[in-house]
């Protein structure tokens, strides 16, 4: 492998380069700030005199040299060995073996190119000692599996250019505008946008799924009273051991009709099961949901005790729909992974669970809130907001990964805000517009727009949801999207089980002289 690739391939580009003359403090800030080991030294005319590394910086500190009055050409390598572009990687590493240089400079004729390091090296070379001759190195992803497809599905798709995301091919905001979380749910986890029958009998079978198993109720008040309690983690917790008590069996074992109906179950239960935690936290006697009451409407009937008004059961239940699935997102694909060993649907839902926990996941809808909380008023917008971005922060609720165009959910969740009403929504939409018009000035050519969240938690907040249920209820909803998901992978499944490459010390390694004698003398 090293014969095909170059040393082009590997090098650290552009190259980074300092000018003789300047201090070691100097050279140390541009080492820094481009986190790098070497920088090339060049001269006015812009040619190669020497290189200065982070070891030369500190070597001469151990000798007391002031770095903010000496220069670097008193530390640095003079005159040193270069590559060319062109060079194998084969011939570069007998190079670095033999002359021990940590860095070395890459020409592209009289010009510095790139700097090549030994931890370019190291991995390839590390492959080479590890691979059994004659087999090919495994081809390394690139880092969190970006741009990389690891399966095919037909539940749904993100397009994040197009500022568009779709379940089964239908746009899932016209979804939410125009449908109830039940049509939904049975289009994600049966396929099709039910008629009236299916519909009827889906629902009938949801409902009844949303019954206890047997001694889950006292366990559920023993969860809620455990130390650092968090409606989340509680949530994980309760699932699996709900799954255990519906007896979830292996995938492997069961008809896809049967993986159906207990993903039907436990996506039925993960609300109840929310919501009697957090009332037994509150000190609060259980709310059972009431038959005649959808998804959403029991959902917030569980958490208040009360029936909610139409209005506001639907500005959640198009919350709920807009975030039941988003494309291969990580709690997704862990959920994907859990079945492809074949095991149970309660395994996979708690690891999805525990996936979309992670900040960088499951986000933190409440963290928009409370920047809204902490401008307090409008007047304080501007200078605000330019503050934080001012100090490096980031303005929660904007910015996003994928859309680099307006998020669609945010576009439906404005509108759902503004129909619910409320003093905080129209001071919402004084912040985003202040927001958008401060980042496009201060952060041009970001494409920085307003992200789901921003409205999620206003939308949330508006309709009674507590802060510290944002996420949770985000797990519910996607609940639905992660069984679809189990279903599809259940349905035509290979063992996802992929491999690594080993870039750690050259194996065989001997143990350390004398390393395990007691052990063997005992
Ligand atoms: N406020 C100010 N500047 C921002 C913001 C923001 N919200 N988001 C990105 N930028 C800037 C960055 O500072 C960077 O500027 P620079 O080029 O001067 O360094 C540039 O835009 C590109 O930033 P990246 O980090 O490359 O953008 P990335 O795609 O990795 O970030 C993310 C996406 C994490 C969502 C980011 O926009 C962010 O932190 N937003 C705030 C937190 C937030 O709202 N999270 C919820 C996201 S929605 C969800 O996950 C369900």
């Amino acid at each position: 492998m090293t014969d095909a690739l170059s040393v082009a391939d590997l090098m650290h580009k552009p190259a980074v380069v300092v000018h003789e003359g300047i201090t070691l403090a100097d050279a140390a800030k541009v080492l820094d700030a481009n986190k790098v080991g070497a920088a090339a030294v060049l001269d006015g005319g812009e040619h190669l005199v020497g290189m200065v590394s982070e070891r030369d910086l500190l070597r001469s500190v151990g000798h007391c040299i002031d770095p903010g009055s000496t220069g670097i050409n008193e530390v640095m390598t003079r005159d040193p060995v270069t590559l060319r572009t062109t060079d194998t990687v084969a011939a570069a590493l007998d190079i670095f073996r033999d002359r021990r240089f940590r860095h070395l400079p890459v020409m592209e004729g009289h010009r510095v190119a790139g700097i090549l390091s030994t931890r370019h090296l190291v991995r390839v070379a590390h492959i080479e000692e590890v691979q059994p001759a004659g087999s090919a190195p495994p081809e390394l992803a690139p880092r969190g599996l970006e741009g990389v497809a690891v399966a095919e599905t037909a539940v749904g798709d993100v397009r994040g250019e197009e500022g568009f995301f779709h379940y089964r091919g239908y746009n899932a905001v016209e979804l939410a505008s125009r449908c109830s979380f039940e049509q939904v749910w049975h289009l994600l986890v049966e396929g099709s946008l039910p008629d009236d029958q299916e519909l009827a009998g889906f629902t009938a079978r949801a409902v009844a799924a949303r019954r206890l198993p047997e001694g889950i109720a006292d366990l559920l008040r023993q969860i809620s009273t455990l130390p650092n309690y968090t409606p989340l983690s509680a949530l994980r917790s309760a699932v699996s051991v709900t799954a255990s008590a519906l007896g979830s069996a292996p995938t492997l074992d069961i008809s896809a009709e049967q993986v159906r109906a207990d993903s039907l179950r436990l996506a039925a239960l993960a609300p109840v099961l929310l919501m009697r935690l957090h009332r037994h936290h509150q000190g609060l006697a259980p709310v059972d949901p009431h038959p005649d009451l959808g998804y959403a409407a029991a959902y917030l009937q569980m958490l208040t005790g009360e029936r909610p008004a139409p209005r506001t059961a639907r500005a959640l239940e198009q919350y709920l729909i807009l975030t039941m699935d988003h494309g291969f997102n990580s709690s997704t694909f862990t959920s994907r992974v859990i079945t492809s060993t074949g095991s149970d649907i309660g395994s996979a839902l708690t690891g999805a669970i525990g996936a979309l926990a992670g900040p960088l996941h499951g986000g933190a809808p409440s963290r928009a809130l409370a920047m809204l909380d902490a401008i307090g008023s409008p007047d304080r917008a501007e200078e605000y907001l330019r503050a934080e971005i001012g100090a490096g922060q980031r303005l929660m609720g904007f910015g996003h990964r994928v859309y680099k165009t307006d998020d669609p959910r945010s576009t439906l969740l404005r509108e759902v805000a503004t129909e619910v009403g409320g003093d905080q929504v129209e001071f919402a939409r004084h912040i985003e517009a202040t927001a958008l018009r401060v980042l496009a000035e201060l952060k041009p050519g970001r494409r920085l727009y307003t992200n789901v969240e921003f409205y999620a938690g206003v939308v949330m907040n508006s309709v009674g949801v507590p802060r510290d249920m944002f996420t949770p209820t985000f797990a519910c909803s996607r609940t639905v999207g992660w069984t679809a998901a189990i279903a599809e992978q259940a349905a035509n499944n290979r063992l996802i089980r992929p491999s690594a490459l080993y870039v750690g010390p050259a194996p065989p390694r001997p143990l350390p002289h004398g390393y395990g004698a007691a052990l063997r003398a005992a």
